[in-house]
């Protein structure tokens, strides 16, 4: 007697945000769900009536598999915030009259600390208007910043590439008898952990890279030189989000041609080709800027195998919650085990997660 299911996918794409929405759709099947539909883009093509009937497209379990190993969003994303409920009712209105069309009880929505957004509006709107509709956040997002939760899925995965990648670009600095400057951007808005992951690009066959700059730390031009002309030929790891003292990103101090999204995040690009040009201009070593951008979201040659079984539990995990009762939460993967590494997957309230930056 259950009713149907429909999921979206929300935010910038990873390697595994897939392998959460074959959990979402395997498990909803598995309990006895009738349809599984996909918004197209998220919520802002379900406003616009844009979905499938995933049943009609994933039909084996074969189909399945290739889903939970194929990069990128496959229903499509997108960057939308919700208004406030107080400022118009009309698109939730609007929203849940596309829901009863389509007979939806549960509703998944797999994305980061903006997505979740959707999810926290969503859940409260229901709580108001006595709807019975269940909202369930799915975690992913390569920048980590979730609250509560201990990882997010797609991070592991990216953070694999940022440290095979950066040993790789370390080999490639070694080979000249001249001092070279290679500086590495690396996407995480405001959250320095992916950038961190460059770190693990040390060991036994690598020296690691020698300076690594998070935004969680005001950037200081001169003191970057500085250490650049102390240590001469290197790899450095720079965030795409390092700000200086004035709160403006490095990027920012060029010229740049600004592009803002729905929820005010700029789009960060240009750190590392600006101060390439400074390191070039003022030490007059060779220096290259690389910036990894959307290589590191969706690399499926590097996808980590946990990540794929994490990031398809946690999908799981929401229809099972979901379908036990519980609305307004997010699956968050909690670590009970460090020596073997094990996470277990648990629920918690959207509010104290939508929107907060770890
Ligand atoms: O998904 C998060 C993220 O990857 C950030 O690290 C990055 O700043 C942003 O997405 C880029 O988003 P877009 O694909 O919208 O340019």
């Amino acid at each position: 007697m259950l009713g149907n299911v429909i999921v979206g996918q929300s935010g910038g794409p990873t390697s595994v945000i897939n392998s959460s929405l074959a959990g979402v759709f395997k498990t909803a099947k598995d309990r006895g769900a009738n349809k599984v539909y996909g918004m197209l883009h998220g919520i802002k093509g379900l406003l616009d009536k844009q979905y499938v009937d995933l049943s009609e497209k994933i039909k084996t379990d074969i189909d399945i598999d290739l889903l939970k190993r194929t990069p990128s969003s496959y229903l499509g994303s997108c960057r939308y915030k919700l208004p406030e409920i107080s400022d118009d009712r009309d698109t939730y209105e609007k929203i849940f009259e596309i829901l009863k069309e389509l007979n939806i009880s549960y509703f998944f929505y797999i994305g980061g600390n903006d997505s979740m957004d959707t999810i926290k509006k969503l859940s409260d709107y229901a709580l108001l208007v006595g709807s019975d509709i269940k909202f369930m956040g799915v975690p992913k997002t390569i920048d980590n910043d979730l609250a509560v939760t201990d990882h997010t899925p797609g991070f592991g995965s990216a953070a694999k590439f940022i440290a095979a990648t950066m040993k790789e670009i370390i080999r490639d600095g070694l080979v000249y008898d001249y001092p070279t400057v290679t500086i590495v951007e690396i996407m995480g808005r405001n959250a320095g952990w992916l950038t961190a992951a460059s770190a693990l690009a040390r060991g036994e066959d690598c020296e690691g890279v020698d300076l690594i700059y998070l935004p969680e730390k005001v950037f200081d031009i001169d003191h970057f030189l500085e250490r650049v002309k102390e240590i001469a030929s290197k790899v450095i790891a720079v965030s795409e989000g390092i700000k200086v003292m004035d709160g403006r990103y490095v990027f920012e101090l060029s010229d740049h041609v600004e592009f803002v999204d729905a929820f005010g995040h700029k789009q960060l690009a240009g750190s590392a080709k600006f101060l390439a040009n400074k390191v070039g201009s003022e030490l007059g070593i060779k220096t290259r800027a690389i910036e990894l951008s959307t290589l590191q979201r969706c690399a499926a040659h590097m996808t980590s195998r946990t990540d794929i079984t994490e990031a398809f539990n946690v999908g799981g995990a929401a229809v099972k919650a979901a379908f036990e009762g519980e609305t307004g939460k997010v699956v968050v993967l909690k670590r009970v085990s460090d020596d073997p590494y094990m996470c277990i997957t648990e629920t918690h309230d959207v509010h104290q997660i939508a929107n907060i930056e770890k």
